[in-house]
């Protein structure tokens, strides 16, 4: 019989995933106290594993109390009361046999001031988005331009928080590069329109990204994972390409291969999508110029889409079915068929309505 790809193990460092699938990041804005979220929420994670799942992220966590967050309720994990409620999470998705990673962020030009301690929105350039903020129903300010001293403070912000995450017992650590935020906002000449060594060139636009990784890998010790997620979509002004063409986003992921990361996660709305009208995808352009790892999420949700993001990656990730459905990884496993679910759907996670 031929293998089943989708149940076979990956080895990934010391690490042997069980199996290809996962649980995408997933902000759910739930932490009304002390940046830790509802004890439901982090039940979630520990159910999804206990399901089958050979992945589990925590949600995007905010990388400090001064600018970094966007939406309401979400996670912190710097002070011994977050980590001690995170390590237990980690131990029992542990105990099911899932590797845990924590994704963090910063929002940059996304971030809501009414929510940072500090009341700041920085970013590498004063451009704000061209949308209203959908919670707020408000233009997002105008960021400030972060000075040499805001990137300091910043990188240190990704540093305590993986510091927090080590400490929690996490077995992986990703850095969220992706949709539009801060790292991504560095990363894309729509956002980057500095004129110091932070902007113009490729080389300078990535340089913060490359920071963030150098400072953030000295705290993740080499036996654990660190990651690094990546995507051509932003929360904001969508209809934008953050890699104006195939060359440049390659570029950065070559870049990326030469840095001290484990994967790169690829975050697309649909895995199958054509990406800059080359005829290929985004996780093929990916596997182009790298040998790392690779992570696929976007529209996966059932076996044969899973099956078939497969041939380009080594992990599918789900987001919405993953949510939506507990019972995901038994339900690929014996093929049943399955609704690709709505971003409508998931609405649910921004509810007070527990999910599991
Ligand atoms: C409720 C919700 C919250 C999300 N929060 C995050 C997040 O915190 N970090 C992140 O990288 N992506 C986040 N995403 C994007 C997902 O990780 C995933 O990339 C996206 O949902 C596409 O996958 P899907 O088609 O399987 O849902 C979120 C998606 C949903 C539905």
């Amino acid at each position: 019989m031929a293998e089943d790809l989708l149940f076979s193990p990956f080895q990934l460092k010391r690490f042997s995933v069980k199996n290809r699938l996962g649980v995408a990041p997933m902000t759910r804005m739930s932490s009304v106290k002390d940046s830790i979220p509802r004890r439901d929420v982090l039940d979630f994670l520990v159910t999804r594993a206990q399901n089958g799942a050979g992945i589990v992220y925590t949600e995007a966590i905010v990388t400090d109390y001064e600018s970094a967050q966007g939406y309401p309720g979400q996670a912190r994990l710097t002070t011994q009361r977050q980590i001690d409620v995170w390590s237990r999470i980690v131990e029992n998705i542990r105990r099911y046999g899932a590797l845990s990673i924590m994704q963090m962020f910063h929002c940059g030009r996304v971030a809501w001031p009414a929510i940072n301690p500090a009341g700041r929105v920085i970013a590498p350039s004063p451009l704000s988005p061209r949308q209203d903020n959908p919670l707020t129903g408000q233009p997002y300010p105008t960021p400030d331009v972060m000075s040499r001293f805001d990137i300091e403070h910043v990188l240190n912000g990704f540093v305590e928080t993986a510091r927090g995450a080590v400490a929690a017992g996490f077995d992986g650590i990703e850095i969220h590069g992706a949709h539009g935020y801060l790292i991504s906002q560095f990363l894309s000449a729509y956002t980057n329109q500095r004129s110091d060594g932070y902007g113009g060139s490729m080389e300078n636009r990535y340089r913060f990204a490359h920071e963030v990784i150098q400072a953030v890998r000295q705290a993740v010790p080499s036996d654990r994972l660190l990651l690094f997620r990546i995507s051509n979509w932003g929360v904001v002004d969508s209809q934008v390409s953050l890699f104006s063409d195939q060359a440049t986003y390659q570029d950065i992921v070559r870049r990326l291969s030469q840095e001290p990361i484990d994967a790169v996660s690829i975050s697309t709305y649909g895995y199958h999508d054509e990406a800059f009208g080359s005829g290929k995808t985004m996780a093929c352009l990916t596997r182009e110029v790298t040998a790392l790892p690779i992570f696929i999420c976007g529209k996966i949700y059932d076996r044969r889409s899973a099956e078939e993001a497969l041939k380009d990656a080594d992990i599918v990730l789900s987001g919405k079915t993953a949510l939506l459905n507990p019972d995901w990884v038994d339900d690929l496993r014996t093929g049943k068929t399955l609704p690709l679910h709505t971003a409508e759907a998931a609405n649910i996670a921004y509810t007070t309505k527990p999910l599991l």
